[in-house]
């Protein structure tokens, strides 16, 4: 979590960091600060809150004035979001911000304390700023980060500051993301390419254990033994425009928007001669037959994406799927071979428990395929094989458009999977791959019912309570619709298995609890009907998410969110999901809550 930033070069320092911070706001909200260099001295304005308490601050106090600083906002780890605990951390010689966590910081900051360091903070980052000054005896900057990376255990991306030096930016990153600007005689840190997007779109990928030195002279990179590197310059593929709201009151509401696009781009880009085609990242047909198992790991919505996929993987190529939390997998020793596939799916591809659980993957020798929107990340550079989904920049912590275009690509997947085990053939291929792209238009019909999701989203505003219930693909639609609402409203919901619910949680059915029923799926419809008809007998008031055709008995639902779709009920969940972002998008908004920064949230979950 957290985002950093750092600059060096002509312009106004504060205010390129404070730019930066506005893009990275996404990563954490707890609090925000930088520091700069004012001729020699370097000035330091933190505080508690939002980057708008930043602003007001450095409107009061007045914003330093210097071409070289850093900066960060803050998801709190160690210690409560407080004006002491917000970064950047300082013991005079030293300035840092960090993201991550030092893990093992109880024990240096004993070290330190019996050296006589004393701390200001309860951060385990003061203990990093405390360790480099420590080791800044010879005032050597470089042999004080080599030595510190040493000691400490963790994670951590970390913009320096060393007093003596008022025009250079240090960094170094192990396991947390780093990204160095390279612009036209002016240097960027970032933990998000956004953050220097509007001055250069040329970046160098710092790998783990690498250092930055960046000066007047541009950018200079050292490995973790302080010897000098040659770094490939990239250029970024997004642009300034797509991390913008570009008109809409909230990221979440543009993202939810873009998903026809996003999801066309993702099937034109997996698509060939009418059918999946991954050959050019390593997902062959021989590779697929040789399958007997697949794992999906990932957290929250991207693991939701894969339950998405069980359904689908399993109802057409009969390959069994597992899908499994990245936090429990990574800890579960799980029976897997080489017979196996393990599908990670991340949209930030940093988070720490799915990279944690790819890594355990590969250790043990199964082949690896990720799913990541984030080209350059962790994950998406760590597996054997990788689906980068075309959804551009997600900026909103609740994921929107990324859950859509990874279980696009999952579909895809689904059907060469099928192909190439001989369960359906060439044709039967092409006429599932020819329905899924009619997908994008039925999310269109969906999109546009902002009265319908209003009204729904007004009749939930002030419950404390509400169920999801579904069947199947509903099912797996029920519980990313409840994390959808639960996320952004903090109103309590729980999504159930429609069959399940009189097995315990009836039980807290009252009169005016809202169902929403997800009812997309016209196998199991009647079955999912009579769970609504038992919820209704308990004076619950019921929403239906359904196809427009779909009939219910008179009476039996309160309101209803219809789709006009053509598409087969296997690829209901594309327009289905958007109803229930959209309603948990304007019940949100309608709490006055920011759904793009929910509380306690940050986007990135870089740590465990
Ligand atoms: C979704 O709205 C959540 N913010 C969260 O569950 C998220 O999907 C999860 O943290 C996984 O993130 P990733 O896709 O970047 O790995
Ligand atoms: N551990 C640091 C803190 O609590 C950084 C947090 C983070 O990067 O998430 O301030």
């Amino acid at each position: 979590m957290c985002g950093i930033v750092g600059y060096i070069g002509k312009r106004n320092c504060s205010d390129v960091l404070m730019d930066g911070l506005e893009k990275l706001e996404y990563r954490g909200y707890d609090s925000a600060g930088i520091a700069v260099f004012e001729k020699d001295l370097i000035r330091t304005i933190k505080t508690r809150g939002k980057l708008q308490a930043m602003q007001e601050k450095l409107a009061n106090e007045g914003k330093p004035i210097g071409h070289c600083g850093i900066g960060h906002t803050r998801w709190a780890t160690h210690g409560e979001p407080s004006d002491v605990n917000s970064h950047p951390h300082s013991n005079g010689r030293v300035t840092i911000v960090h993201n991550g966590i030092i893990e093992n910081y109880s024990e240096l900051k004993d070290f330190l304390t019996e050296r006589g360091y004393t701390f200001a903070s309860q951060t385990d980052s003061e203990v990093a700023a405390c360790l480099l000054d420590y080791y800044y005896a010879e005032r050597n900057p470089l042999k004080a980060i080599t030595e510190t990376m040493r000691e400490l255990r963790g994670s951590f991306a970390l913009g320096i500051l060393f007093r003596d030096f008022p025009d250079r930016v240090y960094a170094v990153r192990k396991s947390s993301p780093l990204i160095v600007g390279v612009g036209e005689n002016e240097s960027f840190i970032a933990s998000d390419i956004p953050a220097f997007l509007k001055f250069t779109k040329k970046f160098v990928l710092l790998d783990d254990d690498e250092i930055v030195c960046m000066d007047e002279n541009g950018q200079h990179f050292y490995n973790g033994h302080g010897l000098p590197l040659e770094k490939e310059v990239q250029i970024a593929e997004w642009d300034v425009e797509q991390a913008q709201k570009g008109g809409f009151p909230h990221y979440m509401l543009k993202e939810i928007h873009e998903q026809p696009e996003a999801v066309k781009k993702t099937l034109d880009a997996y698509i060939s001669n009418g059918v999946p085609d991954f050959e050019a990242v390593g997902l062959t047909d021989e590779l697929l037959r040789d399958v007997k198992r697949v794992f999906v790991v990932g957290c929250g919505t991207a693991m939701y994406a894969g339950i998405v996929a069980r359904y689908v993987i399993e109802r057409l190529a009969r390959v069994p799927v597992t899908v499994e939390v990245a936090s429990e997998f990574r800890y579960m020793d799980p029976i897997m071979g080489k017979d196996d596939l393990v599908i990670v799916i991340s949209q930030s591809g940093e988070t720490a428990d799915t990279k944690a659980g790819l890594e355990l993957a590969k250790s043990r020798g199964v082949r690896t395929l990720a799913i990541v929107n984030v080209k350059y990340s962790a994950i998406a550079r760590g597996a054997d094989m990788c689906i980068h989904t075309p959804a551009g920049p997600e900026i909103s912590v609740c994921c929107t458009k990324a859950y859509s275009v990874q279980i696009a690509v999952l579909y895809l997947i689904a059907f060469r999977f099928a192909y190439a085990h001989g369960q359906i053939d060439e044709n039967v291929m092409k006429r599932l791959t020819e329905q899924l792209c009619g997908a994008p238009k039925s999310i269109e019909n969906v999109i546009v019912q902002n009265d319908e999701c209003q009204y729904i989203a007004s009749q939930l505003v002030n419950v404390d309570t509400l169920f999801y219930i579904g069947r199947g693909l509903d099912y797996a639609l029920s519980l990313e619709g409840s994390l959808k609402l639960k996320e952004i409203t903090y109103i309590h919901s729980e999504a159930y298995a429609a069959g399940e619910l009189k097995h315990g949680p009836i039980s807290l059915i009252e009169p005016n609890i809202p169902v929403i029923a997800v009812a997309t799926q016209r196998d199991v419809l009647a079955k999912t009907v009579s769970n609504m008809e038992e919820v209704k007998a308990r004076g619950a008031r019921i929403i239906a998410v359904c196809r427009k055709e779909t009939e219910f008995a008179e009476g039996m639902v309160d309101m209803r969110l219809d789709f006009d779709s053509d598409l087969d009920d296997l690829f209901a969940p594309l327009p289905a999901v958007c109803a229930l972002q959209m309603i948990a998008y304007y019940t949100s908004v309608l709490r006055g809550i920011d759904p793009d920064k929910p509380r306690n949230l940050a986007k990135s979950v870089t740590t465990e």
